[in-house]
């Protein structure tokens, strides 16, 4: 049931911290290493794979090209993701040395299906990140990881994404563990921190009213964009995908190096544009052009909503609207960042009328190609 909630969405966004804490539970031991005892894939096999390629559908694809990020930081694993819908129509390079993960909140998607039988078809070993126990995705790979974020009744995902961060950023730490790596040290302290994580997630919940409050002054709007960098790329995604699938909305995500490459040429007098900030501290370099790509559509007349972490001062003279999020590690940033994204997707959605658990057209679980 909706435990008092009006949609089960919001129930289902309010329980993030929950399922981001029991998606780690168990799985990291009192010496503060990881002991994913589930992943049965013999040792050997996780040492000597070569590649990493992940496929997935829609936002379990955004979790994905975040998840990219964080194997080639901590393995320096080469990782490929794709579409699980494109994947097996372009004759992929596979064979035993490759770990293919497919990523499903609902274990039954065709598309994701159809890529696994593919890969494990030329050899590949196949990792599942499944929220449902027993569905045919983890059923059909040589092992499975589970989020553990409960029942997803709403179409749109958003506990369920959270919880496939968690688990993509374990499967990474894991491997790095595993296979020894120069960061070692930064492998521990990560697992420190996204042990803290769920209170981060709590806390940027806590603050959400102004959100909703924004997201009503928009809701005659036609467009809106979302821009991010590095792991906020694929966060601007996310926070485009829930607006179309929500509000109906024509709303799209760019890199924001991309901006100058053709899509400056969208903003106009008035449109909101979301950017996500890297923090400051981590990836300083991208911070300052990020910071530029704010005063750039500003200048232009945009309506700027920035996400930008505590403490971050750049920021403030370039945002119309600015909502904080906690300081994070780079790599972890999206399981903050992308909260104020979904409040924003749904509240639009309530003011316009729609229907949010429901949303036309659309169906939970995709099983057809
Ligand atoms: C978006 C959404 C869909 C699913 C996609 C994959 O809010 O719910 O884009 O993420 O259909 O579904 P699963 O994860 O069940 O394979």
């Amino acid at each position: 049931e909706k435990g008092g909630y009006d949609y089960f969405m919001l129930k289902e966004i309010a329980e993030q911290p929950k399922a981001v804490a029991d998606t780690l539970l168990g799985r990291i031991d009192a010496e503060g290493a990881l002991t994913l005892d589930e992943v049965r894939i013999p040792h050997s096999v996780l040492r000597e794979a070569d590649k990493v390629v992940i496929v997935a559908c829609g936002t379990a694809f955004h979790a994905g090209l975040i998840a990219k990020y964080a194997i080639e930081h901590w393995t320096r694993m080469p990782c490929e993701v794709e579409l699980a819908s494109e994947f097996r129509y372009r004759d992929p390079i596979l064979d035993p040395r490759t770990l293919v993960i497919a990523i499903s909140q609902s274990g039954e998607t065709m598309d994701t299906l159809m890529a696994l039988r593919h890969a494990r078809e030329q050899g590949a070993k196949v990792l599942a990140i499944c929220n449902t126990n027993g569905s045919t995705i983890p059923r059909e790979s040589d092992a499975v990881l589970y989020t553990h974020a409960g029942p997803e009744v709403a179409v749109a995902s958003t506990k369920a994404f959270l919880t496939q961060l968690v688990a993509c950023y374990l499967v990474a730490l894991y491997l790095g563990q595993l296979r020894g790596t120069k960061w070692g040290d930064e492998i521990r302290a990560v697992i420190r921190d996204l042990s803290r994580i769920a209170g981060e997630v709590e806390r940027v919940l806590e603050t959400m009213e102004p959100v909703r409050a924004l997201a009503r002054t928009l809701a005659d709007k036609r467009t809106v964009l979302f821009l991010g960098r590095h792991v906020g790329y694929p966060v601007a995604l996310e926070g485009a995908l829930k607006l179309k699938e929500l509000a109906y909305m024509h709303a799209e995500g760019f890199a924001a190096g991309e901006l100058k490459h053709g899509p400056i040429a969208l903003i106009e007098e008035d449109l909101p544009v979301v950017v996500v900030v890297p923090s400051p501290r981590g990836r300083s370099v991208l911070h300052g052009k990020i910071v530029s790509n704010i005063q750039e559509i500003r200048a232009r007349g945009a309506r700027t909503i920035v996400i930008a972490e505590e403490g971050d001062e750049a920021v403030v003279p370039y945002a119309d609207h600015l909502v904080r999020i906690p300081a994070t590690p780079t790599l972890l940033q999206p399981l903050v960042a992308t909260v104020p994204l979904q409040v924003f997707a749904c509240e639009l959605a309530t003011a316009r009328g729609n229907e949010v658990d429901q949303p036309r057209n659309l169906a939970k679980s995709v099983t057809v190609e």
